[in-house]
């Protein structure tokens, strides 16, 4: 970051108490800049745009109309925020009560923020990331991911939008249909379920000996989990399970001891078939989801690989 007190431009209109704006810098009309911030060199402050003292922004950032930038944030070189993206640095505000200090949030080199976005304090948002209009960012986001939704959920991990390909709108648009997947690790598989729609309602329906390779002993289903939390971090030695997300949406995280891939199941007409011996673990449910899980044989604490390691050792064995 360069600073130069005299080779910015400000509008007659804006308020700007710091010395420390880097050249070349716009601000805007009604903008207001407290003495400690530090701003970078060729950056655009839109109208109306507020910053703190403890603010740190880069090189050619953006930050378009009617954002504040409260103490504690920093944003990287390349970073646009969009009109009105808010962002907090306290988790449980209170009037005069001062947290002993503010959360630190930081956005990352490259990234966006879309209109209207909420991020919450502590959060770090990853390099050339994308944050959809609106989204709600309760954690962190890795680097070229691109997240939607409240709470914010991945949509599509690093790749095209760390190219800088598509945009977080076109991501959300993309959610009418099932979202692009990875290719499924041997021996899982996606079934479609059929599906009868209707105007009164559509209707799934899944049959012993039919729709799920193997025979169905037991049906449990996973309620009640906080928005963007999840469980079920382990592998069954024997036991085979299909995975249908009945209502909302979660990622499957599926690992067969070579590699490691994200599988989001969003819609009620299809589901997952899980092998044994094969590592999931169910993250990232959105609020009010309801998964349904096919099992073919009983609950068997036996049965399960909660060991990493021992998972590991196991899938060595079994390749080689
Ligand atoms: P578990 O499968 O261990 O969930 P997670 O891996 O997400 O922690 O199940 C949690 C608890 O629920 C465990 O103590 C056993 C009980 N349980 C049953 O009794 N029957 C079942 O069919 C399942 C799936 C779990």
């Amino acid at each position: 970051m360069s600073d130069s007190a005299s080779e910015h431009y400000q509008h007659p209109h804006a308020l700007v108490e710091t010395g420390r704006v880097g050249r070349g810098t716009r601000i805007w009309a009604f903008a207001h800049v407290l003495p400690g911030a530090r701003i970078g060199a060729d950056c655009n402050i839109c109208d109306h745009v507020f910053v703190e003292n403890d603010v740190v922004v880069g090189d050619r950032v953006t930050i378009k109309c009617g954002v504040q930038l409260w103490d504690g944030l920093t944003l990287e070189d390349d970073v646009f925020i969009g009109p009105n993206a808010t962002f907090t640095n306290d988790a449980f505000p209170r009037s005069r009560h001062y947290p002993e200090a503010f959360a630190r949030t930081v956005v990352r080199r490259g990234a966006s923020i879309g209109a209207n976005a909420t991020i919450l304090p502590g959060v770090v948002v990853g390099e050339r990331a994308m944050v959809g209009a609106g989204a709600v960012v309760t954690r962190d986001v890795p680097a070229g991911a691109v997240v939607v939704g409240n709470p914010a959920r991945v949509v599509r991990e690093a790749g095209d939008a760390a190219l800088g390909r598509g945009t977080a709108a076109a991501q959300a648009h993309h959610q009418q249909d099932p979202p692009a997947q990875p290719v499924l690790p041997p021996g899982c598989a996606l079934i479609d379920l059929p599906r009868i729609q209707d105007p009164r309602g559509n209707l799934s329906f899944i049959e012993g000996g039919k729709h799920v390779p193997f025979e169905i002993a037991r049906v449990y289903w996973i309620y009640d989990v906080p928005g963007g939390e999840g469980r079920g971090g382990h592998a069954y030695r024997t036991l085979q399970e299909f995975i249908v997300a009945v209502a909302g949406s979660l990622d499957v995280v599926l690992d067969d001891g070579h590699e490691v891939r994200r599988f989001t199941l969003n819609r009620s007409y299809y589901g997952l078939y899980v092998p044994p011996q094969v590592w999931r673990s169910m993250e990232n449910f959105s609020t009010n989801a309801l998964v349904l899980n096919l099992a073919s044989g009983p609950y068997d604490a036996e049965d399960y690989l909660r060991d990493p390691h021992e998972f590991r050792a196991l899938t060595a064995e079994r390749s080689g």
